[in-house]
């Protein structure tokens, strides 16, 4: 594993030398900064994004400006592994301009490409940006901007005619100058069949085993996504809500006991300093100084707080 910072070219060598890249979704600047020191390969700052990070019902209510939080936390953290930024619903449908406007803002904010949804019905926004000099990766498949269409959270690909629709359509994809193009929920056979007929990087997510790369979100591998959805092809290698809860657990119980905090976490001052302001709080806050009968922002009395 090279140091240096991950490109096209060095995606190409990986495939070139049979070697799996490895991709997760981040969309925060410390997971980006555990999966880049990790190692790992290349990041989707994904618009699932809306779900994961937002508690959103799906990825259609995330739009531009909040997408581009996520991945300008990403890139700032992401040394080595290659940053996609997957442009949300209706930031590159419209127009050819909004397309490479949507996209040159995420290269601004340091992604190294970006992704979209569809085939041919987008090819020609693909070639636009390509022609504007944007690396730009297709996604087929279950494809979540289309979920109305598509009826749901459904595999996609499981018949020859449809796996030769997908083909068509990475065809597309590759003839606009897209340089990969993510399978998501396909049968392994098909992702293959479509892999070894296209000239393009191919990556899958629940695609089976035989393409360029595996793509995981990163709550689903480290358990901590909030929802009900969840993909068979998932493979959970953590537990860090139930960590996380058991720690916030741990912590209330302490606060309400009062065992936090301890001595450890106060600040220490000169014992002469220490005697000083004991006694000043014996002492109290001189009458004169109190307004009478006056109530302070929760409603009590000077008196009341007065130690
Ligand atoms: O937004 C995302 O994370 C994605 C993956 C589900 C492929 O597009």
């Amino acid at each position: 594993m090279t140091a240096r910072k991950v490109t096209v070219a060095t995606l190409a060598a990986l495939k070139a030398r049979n070697e799996k890249a490895v991709f997760v979704t981040a969309y925060d600047y410390p997971t980006a900064t555990f999966a880049d020191r990790a190692g790992v390969d290349m990041i989707l700052v994904g618009d699932s994004a809306a779900m994961t990070m937002l508690g959103l019902p799906s990825t259609l209510q995330i739009g531009l400006d909040e997408m581009l939080v996520f991945i300008r936390a990403v890139t700032r953290a992401a040394k080595r592994a290659f940053v996609v930024g997957d442009l949300p619903f209706l930031s590159y449908q419209p127009s050819d301009e909004t397309a490479i406007r949507s996209a040159g803002a995420f290269i601004a904010a340091g992604c190294d490409a970006v992704k979209c949804e569809g085939g041919s019905r987008v090819a020609r926004r693909v070639r636009a940006m390509v022609d504007a000099g944007i690396a730009v990766m297709g996604h087929l498949g279950l494809t979540p901007q289309s979920l109305g269409q598509l009826g749901g959270y459904r595999v996609q690909g499981k018949s020859l005619a449809a796996a030769e629709s997908l083909l068509h359509d990475a065809e597309a994809l590759e003839r606009a100058g897209a340089f990969s193009v993510l399978l998501e929920a396909v049968p392994a056979e098909t992702a293959a069949f479509v892999r070894e007929r296209v000239n393009l990087l191919v990556y899958g997510i629940g695609a089976g085993p035989e393409v360029d790369g595996q793509l995981v979100i990163s709550h689903d591998l480290l358990g901590n996504f909030v929802g009900e959805i969840a993909p068979k092809f998932v493979k959970r290698y953590a537990d860090v809500g139930a960590n996380v809860e058991r720690a916030f657990g741990e912590y209330a119980r302490d606060v309400r006991a009062g065992a936090f905090p301890g001595p450890e976490h106060c600040y220490q001052i000169d014992a002469a300093d220490e005697a000083l302001i004991r006694e000043a709080r014996r002492r109290g806050v001189p009458a004169s100084a109190r307004p009478t009968g006056a109530r302070n922002a929760i409603g009590q009395s000077p008196a009341a707080v007065t130690p």
